[in-house]
């Protein structure tokens, strides 16, 4: 179809330090529940999500975790890949910074700015957040030295870097805002960055050359280029904007007639002003909406492993399947502002929502048809004084869609679902309005009952079809147990009336388990208690006295060469200057450390150790290291003031 509208949505790239719990979860399912909508909607859609590679803080968790950063990072976007996939999210592809693809694309915008004047090299002096690898100035700084964003202390940093002329695009970014009133939503958020870039923008630093888990700058590799040109970069990158095959972007982007970043609220200022002005630089359309979302906190407050409020998706999927999650996780965050997780809400939820409304409305109605009606009705129309609630349940169904479509245009996923909940609702009260068991009793009101019997079935159909972007497994379970045919089962079918006679299952299945609230509540809250970092475990041993300490012969030694071990690549062979002469010692730390890094090293070595031979090589001492608590190994080095052979005590 030629003339098919499209659609592209983003999540921002993700970097979490481990596991991703419900919170992040939530802007994927969100995201995911809004491709599907448009998909079912007509529209050719793309979703891209992925992750951010780069940064200080990525290259301190590694070596946190004794990994190399790209070790590090595989195993990030291989956790987010499974998790995704485990949610059933749909998306097309999958970036992650360190792509070549990606790499490319970066430099070159770098580049072109640069030779554009519209980034220049100077000198910064500021205070840093390292956590969110951002400057503040003094005036947003809380109590004059704490980050505004995350509350913890900044350091004072000067470097020489790189800046984006942010200044001169102000104005250019407040006009696009005000000519463009659906640019930022929801508008609170728009006023928020209109306030900020109004009390003056200053010039962004966008290279670093503090650390190097970066991308470099072509022209000047000594400095990496800022975390966040690097990220904002992949929503073009990964459509192949500057290369030879970007007809996706062509298509979705030049062309595209809808593009939408999902975020959080924590990273607005990036997208609604950094972004933009960086595609004013480099004369890309700024064609794209931004959808703010707010954040899921626990009673505690934000979310955190050292809080022990953390839950992860993948415990309540185990325990109460995807589709409930995903149900929850979308509809319970209001539009734009803070939702409270709580297991109770998790729990009653499911139990008033899927349960008692949808998981009973079908098993009734298959019930119902099945005993008045053997198992088949069919579209008629009684003359009959309770006509007008099935007529008016009809009217609904095109009300709650006409609502559904209209709230999920606008990014209110929550609202949608209510209206459908609303449909739902509707529903059942016809069943208590109709009183079916009476009229069965009459056979002069057959008509009226098979009126009711239908009319449960088709409003059914048509609460399933606007679940279809959320729920998975739910609705291809009712649809099989009314044999819905294919061609009833989307939004484009979405009609009452449109199927005109149902034929049920005979025995219907149970949906939904009704829950325990108590029993469920605790369960949940114990999976969140039991993520709380447990108390370091110390090492202890028995008392020993000072001339037992001192039989040790503790040596400062230099490392003049380092090798792996012919026959065991878990240990190095190293050559050490202790003083009274260079003496080979053979050490298990190959895994954490190359060679040649230890070559110059002062360390502290244990030289009256009784040599073995360790695989064949002879050792004649043990150098002193510290271990952390994920088993790697760090040498312990000494003072540059000491000397080979300095007596350590
Ligand atoms: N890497 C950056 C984004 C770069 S986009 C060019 C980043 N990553 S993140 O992993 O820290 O966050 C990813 C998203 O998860 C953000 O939109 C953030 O707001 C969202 N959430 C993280 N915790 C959340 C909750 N507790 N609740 C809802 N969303 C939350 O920022």
């Amino acid at each position: 179809m030629d003339n098919q509208k499209t659609f592209y949505i983003t999540t921002p790239i993700y970097y979490p330090s481990g596991k991703f719990h419900i919170g992040s979860a939530y802007t994927t399912c969100l995201c995911d529940t809004l491709k599907r909508y448009k998909t079912q909607m007509g529209y050719d859609t793309r979703f891209l999500t992925g992750t951010d590679e780069h940064g200080l803080k990525i290259q301190e968790s590694a070596k946190a975790l004794g990994k190399t950063p790209l070790e590090h990072v595989d195993y990030i976007a291989g956790l987010a890949q499974d998790l995704w996939k485990s949610l059933a999210i749909e998306n097309d592809d999958f970036i992650r910074t360190t792509q070549p693809r990606h790499e490319r694309v970066v430099k070159d915008i770098f580049e072109q700015l640069l030779a554009q004047d519209d980034i220049y090299l100077g000198e910064y002096k500021g205070h840093y957040c390292m956590q969110d690898e951002a400057y503040f100035t003094e005036t947003q700084l809380v109590d004059g030295h704490l980050c505004p964003d995350c509350g913890r202390e900044t350091e004072i940093v000067a470097e020489e870097t790189y800046f984006l002329r942010m200044s001169k695009y102000a104005d250019r970014l407040l006009a696009f805002i005000d000519e463009h009133p659906d640019f930022i939503q929801p508008e609170t958020r728009k006023n928020e960055v209109v306030q900020f870039v109004k009390s003056g923008l200053q010039d962004l630093s966008v290279s670093r050359t503090t650390f190097d888990w970066g991308i470099p700058v072509p022209s000047n590799p000594k400095h990496v280029i800022y975390v966040w040109i690097d990220a904002l970069s992949n929503y073009i990158s990964a459509l192949g904007y500057d290369s030879k095959e970007d007809a996706l972007f062509q298509k979705y982007w030049i062309k595209g007639d809808e593009v939408v970043h999902v975020i959080g609220k924590d990273i607005l200022r990036f997208h609604a002003i950094y972004w933009p002005i960086m595609l004013f630089a480099l004369g890309v359309p700024v064609n794209f909406k931004l959808f703010v979302h707010g954040w899921y906190v626990m009673k505690d407050g934000k979310m955190s492993k050292s809080r022990g409020n953390v839950i992860y998706p993948e415990q309540l999927t185990a325990a109460y399947g995807l589709d409930a999650f995903r149900y929850f996780i979308v509809k319970e965050l209001p539009y734009g502002n803070d939702g409270l997780f709580t297991p109770e809400d998790y729990v009653t939820r499911f139990n008033t929502d899927l349960v008692n409304d949808l998981g009973n409305l079908v098993s009734r109605t298959i019930s119902m048809v099945n005993k008045y009606f053997g198992g088949t009705v069919s579209n008629v129309t009684a003359d009959h004084p309770l006509a007008v609630y099935p007529q008016e349940l009809a009217a609904l169904s095109q009300t709650v869609f006409e609502n559904y479509q209209k709230y999920m245009d606008e990014f209110k996923v929550s609202n949608a679902l209510f209206e459908v909940s609303r449909l739902v609702a509707r529903t059942n009260k016809l069943i208590d309005e109709t009183s079916p068991w009476d009229l069965a009793k009459d056979p002069a009101q057959k008509t009226m009952l098979e009126m009711t019997m239908y009319h449960l079935l088709e409003a059914i159909r048509l609460a399933t079809i606007l679940y279809l972007p959320v729920l998975i497994e739910t609705p291809v379970k009712i649809f099989d147990e009314l044999a819905v045919q294919e061609e009833f089962r989307n939004f484009s079918a979405y009609e009452f009336g449109k199927k005109a006679t149902y034929t049920v299952t005979e025995k219907p299945i149970h949906l939904f388990p009704r829950l325990d609230v108590e029993k469920e509540t605790a369960y949940i809250q114990s999976l969140m208690n039991a993520g709380k970092p447990k108390k370091k475990e110390v090492v202890s041993k028995p008392e020993i006295g000072i001339e037992i300490f001192e039989q040790n012969n503790l040596l400062v030694g230099l490392v003049k060469s380092a090798k792996v071990h012919p026959n065991a690549s878990k240990l190095l062979i190293l050559q050490i200057d202790t003083g009274d002469k260079v003496r080979q010692v053979v050490s298990g730390i190959a895994e954490f450390y190359q060679p040649d890094v230890l070559v110059g090293k002062k360390l502290i070595v244990v030289a009256n150790l009784k040599p073995v031979k360790l695989r064949g090589e002879l050792s004649e001492g043990m150098i002193l290291c510290g271990e952390t608590e994920q088993h790697a190994l760090y040498i312990i080095e000494a003072n540059q003031n000491l000397e080979p052979g300095d007596n350590v005590r």
